[in-house]
């Protein structure tokens, strides 16, 4: 039997909602993961360092008693965010960025940046205090195609933004072209970047397999076999630059098979096994603890975990759905099929 034993992962993006939501997909992450990076896009957004530590209270209270599990928190960038809050955030320890939603880019980002130039000022003290900018690189100007939003936010925002501020530190999330690659692989070390398994394991062919599939829809959308092909070629490449970020977005069953469904995959229940599978097709597992275990912690100026983790290589059922909401449940990437690796528990 094939194994697989890596120093603990970390998972540097995850969105884990509040309430019941959270205690039931909390457990998933925690038991594979040492920390998280946590996404702010609540209603409403966690906005100050005060609403962090809130949060991040609520979800050490939701922990099995049995499982250590640290939450990185994040604040949820605003055009007014005043740069004071970065003083606190420095001084707090536990919010670890901040995140640049494009106000209308994707799920709970209508109080998002509006006009880059009314943030800079704050940026600047991000910048000077060495606080990362974790950024949804989208643009949302409805005259640019969907899936040429990320290349376009490259040109229109990314670059501008980093002439202005060019230490500022940077994490490009989810990247999902082979701009976004080239561009984080040539920018300066402050610049890096996280990969979600699913854009490493699906092109958008996967959105339309035999119909209209709304649990492979997310944002950013998947792209072209060239753009898959690219973000392997990197997250495989050993390149410091590139980390492990699931993005796992639990929406609620019925609110992903609707007419107008949201946007987001749920991944983090098989969290590492997926991207031990991408990984395994590229002839990298070699590569995998780096990515998922040691350049993560390297940009953020902590210590990789201590403990570790250890993977079977054994075919393995994804339950058809997972508990969620009362009457509403989750439905994970892969539902009723199978994933090629297993945690040994
Ligand atoms: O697919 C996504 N879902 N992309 C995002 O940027 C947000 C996320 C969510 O919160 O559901
Ligand atoms: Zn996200």
């Amino acid at each position: 039997m094939q194994t697989l034993t890596l120093i603990r992962p970390d998972d540097w993006h995850l969105h884990l909602r509040d309430g019941d939501a959270m205690k039931a997909v909390l457990p998933d992450t925690a038991r594979r993961f040492g920390r998280a990076i946590v996404m702010p896009n609540l209603k409403p957004p966690v906005r100050t360092v005060a609403e962090a530590g809130e949060y991040r209270q609520r979800i050490l209270a939701a922990l099995p008693a049995d499982i250590s599990f640290e939450p990185l928190m994040t604040l949820y960038l605003t055009d007014v965010t005043p740069p004071e809050e970065i003083v606190r955030v420095k001084e707090s320890g536990f919010v670890k960025a901040l995140k640049l939603y494009p106000a209308g880019a994707t799920t709970n980002s209508d109080a998002g940046v509006t006009d880059f130039d009314k943030v800079i000022p704050t940026l600047r003290v991000m910048a000077e205090l060495g606080v990362p900018l974790l950024v949804h690189g989208e643009v949302t100007d409805p005259s640019v195609d969907v899936f040429d939003r990320e290349a376009v936010f490259i040109d229109r925002v990314m670059r501008p933004l980093l002439d202005k501020l060019p230490s500022l530190k940077v994490v490009f999330e989810h990247i999902t072209t082979k701009q976004a690659a080239n561009f984080v692989w040539s920018a300066g070390e402050n610049v890096a970047a996280t990969i979600t398994a699913h854009h490493l394991l699906m092109n958008r062919n996967a959105i339309f397999a035999g119909g209209i599939r709304p649990h492979h829809y997310c944002l950013p959308v998947l792209k072209r076999e060239i753009h898959r092909e690219a973000l392997v070629e990197v997250a495989t490449s050993g390149n410091p630059k590139f980390f492990l970020g699931t993005d796992s977005a639990p929406h609620a069953q019925s609110t992903k098979e609707a007419a107008c469904g949201c946007a987001g995959m749920y991944t983090a229940n098989n969290g590492i096994e997926l991207y031990a599978e991408a990984f395994e097709s590229a002839g990298a597992l070699d590569r995998l603890e780096g990515f998922a275990s040691r350049h993560g912690p390297l940009f953020y100026g902590l210590p990789a975990n201590s403990d570790s983790i250890t993977l079977v290589k054994e075919a393995t059922e994804v339950p058809a759905s997972l508990h969620y909401l009362p009457n509403d449940p989750l439905v994970p990437l892969r539902a009723g099929e199978t994933v090629g690796w297993r945690l040994r528990s």
